[in-house]
């Protein structure tokens, strides 16, 4: 009997998955049948942009973290599909830090070309998944939002694709209660705008810290105070920005933090990171881990060391992307279907181990970069997934990184080789800082002047 394969999430990792079955099929290999489940109404994750937050209008969490105005916080060279390119997908070479509507239009050139939409029942969430040990299957219920209807089906293996930058860590801090203006998580941010004029506070030291407070510096708030609970970001800010460590409450207005200062504010956004949260997985399946390069319980970083006919994908935390998406989604797919074994339970846990301790050794964030382009290029070795340059991408990553040292705001406007064709990726038109509008037309299009030239 054909062997059935639940996909949960079609945003970059689910979609992997579907393009690394229809590779096999278009090879003239014998597939599954396979079922992605997605509760939004279309594909692409988190790049799937919405005005929306809170509850959607079936009453679903909102998925989206993604805002307005976003462009892409690392190179494309480290993420590009190594089969399907930027230049195959826009017909030329693109600069290197393409906007969020640039990036879901390569993504769902790749899956159209493909033809997988088929397999992707669009809002119908995922409510439950449990592993009969008897019959060795998967019982999963799904709600079927438009027509209204509990589905009930059983399957042979379920990947879990369903991201893990959605559900937000949200702490209190005192006084919050009392704040005389808007208290948000980034889950929630949208629009920049918002904030112009504005003093905003922003707690936490990562991307989402970074890129928020970019954003609102760059559509003109009056200034950018952020907050550390362990160490600055100690980038070269605009005069307008500062570094304070962890605030301690909130009086009306006035933030005070742990050096004794205090600054009034009008806004406070907790850029303080997200959640894994799988409550949709029976609690023997639901993995526990930390936001991390290696994963607790998955072997190989994808396969659930307790029971391997369950895979999550891209529950890492991650410096590479969607080539790492695909690295995994091939690696799963030759499990499921039998071209790769995995060993006994001891030998994956150990592997788990030998990962994890792998990753406490590393120094820097050099270091982590090569630890995942290594793991990446590790997967790929194993299956029929084209190989490419980890070394060129990783030193994509470590430009990027100097790079932003030099300009935390101009770093966007540098440009890195595809490690893929080899072409340099032109400049963009218009520098970062005055590129307001961030659509695909204006992206894509050559301004005039530069044509003339
Ligand atoms: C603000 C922000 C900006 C980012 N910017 C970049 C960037 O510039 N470059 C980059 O490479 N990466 C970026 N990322 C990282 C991002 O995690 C990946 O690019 C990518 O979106 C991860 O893909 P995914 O498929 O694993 O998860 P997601 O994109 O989160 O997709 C998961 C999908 O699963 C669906 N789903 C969830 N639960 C269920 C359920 N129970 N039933 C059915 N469907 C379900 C969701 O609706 C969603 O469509 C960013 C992340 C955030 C939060
Ligand atoms: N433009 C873009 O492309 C873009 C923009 C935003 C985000 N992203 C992506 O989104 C993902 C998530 O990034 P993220 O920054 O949201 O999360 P994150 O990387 O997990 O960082 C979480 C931050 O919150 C802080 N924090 C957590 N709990 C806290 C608490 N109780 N008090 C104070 N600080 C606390 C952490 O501080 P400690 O260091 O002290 O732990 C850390 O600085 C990343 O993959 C990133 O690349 C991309």
């Amino acid at each position: 009997m054909t062997k059935r394969v639940a996909v949960i999430g079609a945003g970059p990792s689910g979609l992997a998955q579907l393009r690394a079955f229809q590779s096999a099929a278009s090879k003239g290999a014998d597939t599954p049948e396979i079922v992605c489940f997605e509760s939004q109404a279309d594909w692409g994750g988190l790049w799937n942009y919405t005005w929306r937050t809170g509850l959607d209008e079936y009453g679903e969490p909102v998925h989206c973290s993604m805002y307005r105005y976003l462009w892409s916080n690392g190179p494309k060279e480290g993420l590009e599909f190594a089969d399907y390119t930027f230049e195959e997908h826009f017909g030329k070479a693109i600069a290197s830090y393409p906007p969020r509507a640039v990036l879901f239009d390569y993504i769902k050139g790749r899956v159209e070309k493909a033809d997988v939409r088929r397999s992707i029942r669009f809002r119908t969430p995922v409510r439950w998944v449990e592993y009969d040990d008897q019959k060795g299957n998967f019982r999963l219920v799904a709600h079927d939002l438009v027509n209204d209807k509990e589905i009930n089906e059983i399957f042979d293996h379920v990947v879990v694709a369903s991201g893990h930058f959605s559900t937000p860590n949200v702490p209190q801090f005192e006084g919050f209660e009392a704040f005389n203006g808007r208290v948000l998580h980034a889950h929630d941010f949208r629009d920049a705008l918002e904030f112009k004029g504005k003093n905003i506070l922003i707690i936490g030291t990562s991307y989402s810290a970074e890129d928020i407070g970019s954003q609102c510096w760059k559509y003109g708030c009056k200034s950018v105070t952020i907050s550390h609970r362990t160490a600055p970001m100690g980038y070269n800010w605009p005069d307008n920005w500062s570094e304070v460590p962890l605030l301690q409450r909130v009086e009306k207005n006035t933030a005070h933090f742990k050096d004794g200062t205090s600054k009034d504010v009008d806004a406070i956004i907790l850029c303080t990171g997200y959640q894994h949260h799988f409550p949709f997985m029976a609690s023997n399946l639901q993995l526990r881990t930390a936001n991390r390069l290696a994963t607790a319980d998955l072997y190989k970083g994808v396969a659930w060391v307790h029971n391997p006919k369950l895979f999550y994908l891209g529950m890492q935390d991650q410096w590479y992307t969607f080539n790492m998406f695909d690295a995994q989604a091939w690696y799963v797919r030759d499990v499921i279907m039998g071209r790769i074994e995995v060993p006994s339970k001891g030998t994956m846990v150990a592997d788990v181990e030998a990962r994890v301790a792998a990753e406490d050794a590393l120094e820097d964030d050099y270091g982590a970069i090569r630890y995942q382009g290594a793991y990446t290029g590790e997967l790929i070795a194993e299956t029929d997934y084209p190989s490419f340059d980890i070394e060129g991408a990783n030193e994509a990553f470590f430009q990027w990184k100097k790079h932003k040292k030099e300009n935390i705001m101009g770093f966007r406007d540098n440009g890195y080789k595809s490690v893929m064709t080899g072409t340099m990726a032109p400049k963009h038109h218009t520098p970062w800082v005055e590129a307001l509008d961030d659509s695909l037309e204006s992206y894509l299009q050559v301004k005039p002047s530069a044509a003339a030239e």
